[in-house]
């Protein structure tokens, strides 16, 4: 992982990099990490919680220890069954995971109408119970990863609670309900209801577009140790340095370059056949293809290639631009 000489040595904050299932995998990771500084550590994406009888080892593929050694990691589990949930952390201990997390946010509806995700944020009594289960059994510090409600933002100030009489490790908070999905502006207001009434740490997650809102963000609320960006670490990977203080980037184009050259390389290793290839290297596109502005039409021509050979003379073309 590249070191950054830190320019502001007190600014005690850590970054994590957001779980984007989907396109934050291993593979992904690894070379991020590998060529942006900034992040302190990634969450996962979810894995859904296993039942303990049929544990399969192709389950955890993203989180065996062997490639994921550069980054610290902390696994997130999606799922509503306590004995589930304990059973699949026992998996994580013994991969050599040190913390846990419980995803309370995903908004997508077929996830939400069995009550997961976001789709319990409405159930306080549903969520009491699982906790009531899990916590005396989890072998792993757990924490959860959380949206304001699933519709009305009041959802997480009636569970509040219910979470403070937990040991939980952290609260990580995404100022949006879940039927925004990621539309819409995020609640600031919200998040700093939802954090006046907890007493564990919680850390930020959502919009950290560029340094100018994380400072002004900082400064609203100056008690948030933890800084969680998804998106918009991808859509300008060079973001994190730049919150750290660090030196700007020289050669931008060059460390992009060498970023998207070591996943393709992996992807075409690990992936079966070009067409699941490039539909990876198109979706990573979708965002560090903002960091090539005036490019559109040279971007589209990535969209549309339908070959490994006419994908890779559309890269060179934007990269040579
Ligand atoms: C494609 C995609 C996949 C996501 N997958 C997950 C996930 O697996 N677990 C999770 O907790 N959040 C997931 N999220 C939400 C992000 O972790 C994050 O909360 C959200 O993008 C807001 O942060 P940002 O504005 O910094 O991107 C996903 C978001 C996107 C766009």
């Amino acid at each position: 992982m590249p070191t950054i000489p830190y320019a502001r040595p007190n600014l005690r904050i850590d970054l994590t990099l957001a779980p984007l299932h989907g396109v934050t995998n291993w593979i992904f990771r690894k070379a991020y990490f590998h060529h942006f500084p900034g992040m302190d550590k990634a969450m996962a994406p979810f894995i859904a919680s296993v039942n303990p009888a049929k544990p399969t080892a192709h389950h955890f593929k993203d989180l065996l220890p062997e490639v994921n050694q550069v980054i610290p990691l902390v696994p997130q589990i999606l799922g509503n069954d306590a004995t589930e949930f304990v059973a699949t952390t026992k998996i994580l201990a013994d991969l050599g995971y040190a913390e846990v997390n419980w995803n309370l946010g995903c908004p997508f509806s077929m996830v939400a109408k069995k009550r997961r995700g976001s789709g319990l944020l409405p159930f306080p009594d549903l969520i009491e119970g699982f906790l009531g289960q899990a916590c005396p059994r989890l072998c792993l510090p757990l924490s959860v990863k959380l949206r304001l409600g699933r519709k009305d933002p009041q959802d997480i100030l009636d569970l509040m609670p219910i979470l403070n009489s937990f040991p939980l490790k952290l609260v990580y908070i995404h100022p949006r309900v879940g039927t925004q999905m990621y539309r819409g502006e995020v609640d600031l207001d919200g998040f700093a209801a939802a954090s006046r009434l907890c007493s564990h740490e919680v850390a930020y997650n959502g919009d950290i577009k560029d340094l100018r809102t994380f400072e002004m963000l900082r400064s609203r609320f100056p008690t948030v140790r933890e800084w969680m960006i998804g998106r918009w670490a991808i859509f300008d990977p060079f973001l994190p340095g730049r919150i750290k203080g660090g030196p700007v980037a020289t050669g931008r184009r060059g460390i992009l370059q060498a970023f998207h050259d070591e996943l393709y390389a992996d992807y075409r290793k690990v992936l079966f056949g070009p067409a699941h290839v490039m539909d990876k290297m198109k979706e990573v596109w979708t965002f560090i293809g903002k960091s090539f502005p005036n490019c559109e039409q040279l971007l589209a021509r990535i969209a549309q290639a339908k070959t490994l050979v006419a994908y890779e003379r559309a890269v060179d073309r934007v990269f040579s631009r």
